[in-house]
């Protein structure tokens, strides 16, 4: 396995020379739009994530990852893309863009981009050139436009579904007001696929990579890597037909993980090598884990995340299988392997671990929707069992080897918020599912800053999304200083990996099942204790736990690490 200096050591200029940076490096996801206000109209911006430079360099972190920050109609918070080389004025200017990442570059944080290649929004250029073109025309070709099924056309192509539910297809209306076309969008309408057989679609692409490589941009997040290239070979399978996304091993499903995919992913890493240190990606794709090493080998993106420790349940054999098989797929790829438990897209882990078993992903099969936001009862929620997991969760986390995702409001214990009335949310899953599914809008709370005042300190002009009460109590201001805070034990957990975390090898030691025992290299060790009753302590020396012991012995639901 390969080693990397203790990035303790090394200086924040060398950090950022460091071209094994991402391997092992604890990223912070920034969901720009609920970070921070600086101009008091209710949305996070650039400029509000510059003044906050000092908080992240305080965490301890090595890089942000912006979530979409592009011009936006915000059907899908972001993820529906008008123009791919510049910034959305409702957050800020390239400008204020370039000071973001000079000051972060300045504090040692490297930045990873967003950057959604899979459909573009309704609202972009070529999308609206394509509806004002003909059938058949080279503008219409950038897009995924085919005829409508049934004599006058007015049934979709095929019965596929979105994944925020409803047909994949819509119908387009020609110049002269007449229906027209039917155009695939995977998910919201306002977010129509992209035909990556079309050439200039690729250079398109790689031309804004290269932008933002120019501009400092260091990385990646590769917004559904899996879904570019596609088979629309007619006539087009039934829905019955098709597997699940994530369940095909053979490359064979008409739009989710094909083979193809990869030539793409080779010229983007030609392009990422041009540059010093390499620009590094990593991709979200939902595929069977026996195919994600191809997007994360040296020759593609070079690391993608696992989402198996979201998906699983907080129990030791779960998690033991989930981290030993990654490590092995990271170790043949040639990447390292990602961690992560909490995003934009799911339930805010402490909630999550507060369900019944299980209870935190079902409905849209992998996506760990909640399963309380959809019919299950607050009461069975307990939310402090689940911050306590969470705790020791995020700190067995810390201690693996490989890549730390985490997502903005999970260092201060934030839970989902459950209660967002149906006239403010926002998340197009909501409105595509009649209500049923109630969305994502409920790890998309604008973050509390201070205890008390204007949207707890988010910005002047009140929240996007509401911010429920206790909100101030979960603030950075409540929260610093205290030592059994979240926040004090992700700052100090960070800083204590940055030491430790020399090289990627792990060794477990054999301990019950309930217990994941590890060490690390020099004596580092983490135990987290998944059972219900208090367990002895391995003999070494303590540094910090994600709670209090009970008389010398390791409580349940609670991670410890010794050296
Ligand atoms: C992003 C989602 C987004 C979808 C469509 C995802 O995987 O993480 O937030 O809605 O892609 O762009």
């Amino acid at each position: 396995m390969s080693s990397t200096a203790t990035a303790a050591n090394m200086s924040p200029a060398d950090r950022m020379a460091d071209p094994n940076w991402w391997r092992q490096a604890a990223v912070y996801q920034i969901y720009p739009r609920s970070f921070s206000d600086s101009n008091a109209d209710g949305l996070g911006d650039i400029r509000g994530i510059t003044a906050k430079v000092p908080y992240l360099a305080s965490l301890g972190i090595d890089a942000v990852w912006l979530s979409p920050f592009y011009p936006s109609a915000l059907a899908d918070g972001g993820y529906d893309v008008d123009d791919y080389r510049n910034v959305d004025p409702k957050l800020g200017s390239l400008a204020d863009f370039d000071a973001m990442v000079a000051e972060l570059h300045g504090a040692g944080i490297k930045l990873i981009a967003d950057i959604v290649p899979n459909h573009s929004s309704n609202r972009h250029e070529w999308f609206r050139e394509a509806l004002a073109a003909p059938e058949g025309s080279s503008a219409r070709d950038r897009y995924i436009f085919r005829d409508g099924q049934g004599p006058d056309g007015s049934l979709p192509p095929s019965d596929w579904e979105s994944v925020f539910g409803g047909s994949a297809w819509q119908r387009s209306v020609d110049q002269d007001g007449t229906p027209g076309q039917w155009y695939l969008h995977l998910f919201a309408p306002e977010q129509p696929d992209l035909n990556w057989d079309n050439q200039e679609v690729r250079d398109d692409f790689l031309k804004t990579l290269r932008f933002w490589s120019d501009r400092g941009v260091d990385g990646f997040r590769v917004d559904v890597a899996h879904a570019l290239t596609k088979d629309m070979t007619h006539p087009l399978p039934s829905k019955d037909e098709l597997g699940s996304e994530g369940e095909l091993q053979d490359g064979s499903h008409p739009f989710w993980d094909r083979d193809e995919v990869h030539e793409i992913y080779a010229q983007w890493r030609a392009l990422f090598n041009e540059y010093t240190p390499p620009r590094t990606a990593v991709a979200e794709a939902w595929v069977h884990s026996s195919r994600r090493a191809r997007y994360a080998s040296p020759e593609g993106l070079g690391q993608a995340f696992n989402f198996d420790l979201l998906l699983a349940d907080f129990d030791a054999e779960q998690f033991r299988a989930v981290i030993t098989r990654n490590l092995a797929e990271a170790a043949d790829s040639g990447a390292s392997s990602t961690w992560v438990f909490s995003n934009h897209d799911v339930v805010r882990h402490a909630t999550r671990y507060g369900l019944p078993k299980g209870g935190g992903r079902e409905g849209r099969g992998q996506d760990g929707k909640a399963w309380l936001l959809n019919g299950g009862s607050a009461a069975e929620l307990d939310l402090v069992t689940g911050t306590r997991r969470a705790r020791a969760a995020s700190l067995l986390m810390l201690a693996l080897p490989g890549s730390a995702y985490l997502y903005q409001g999970e260092e201060l214990g934030l839970p989902e918020v459950a209660d967002i009335p149906d006239a403010a949310r926002q998340d197009p899953t909501f409105f595509r599912n009649q209500g049923v599914d109630k969305g994502r809008d409920g790890c998309r709370v604008p973050l509390p800053w201070t205890a008390e005042g204007e949207s707890f300190g988010f910005g002047d002009a009140g929240a996007h999304l509401p911010q429920p009460r206790e909100f101030g109590a979960y603030s950075v201001e409540s929260q610093e200083g205290d030592p059994s805070s979240t926040l004090e034990l992700y700052r100090a957990a960070l800083k204590l990996r940055r030491q430790l975390q020399t090289s990627e090898e792990l060794t477990w030691i054999s301990s019950a099942d309930s217990v994941l025992h590890f060490t690390r290299p020099a004596g580092w060790q983490s135990v987290t204790n998944f059972g219900t009753e208090p367990i002895p302590l391995p003999a070494g020396t303590m540094l910090i736990s994600s709670g209090p012991l009970d008389a010398g012995l390791l409580p349940a639901d609670t991670t410890v690490w010794l050296s």
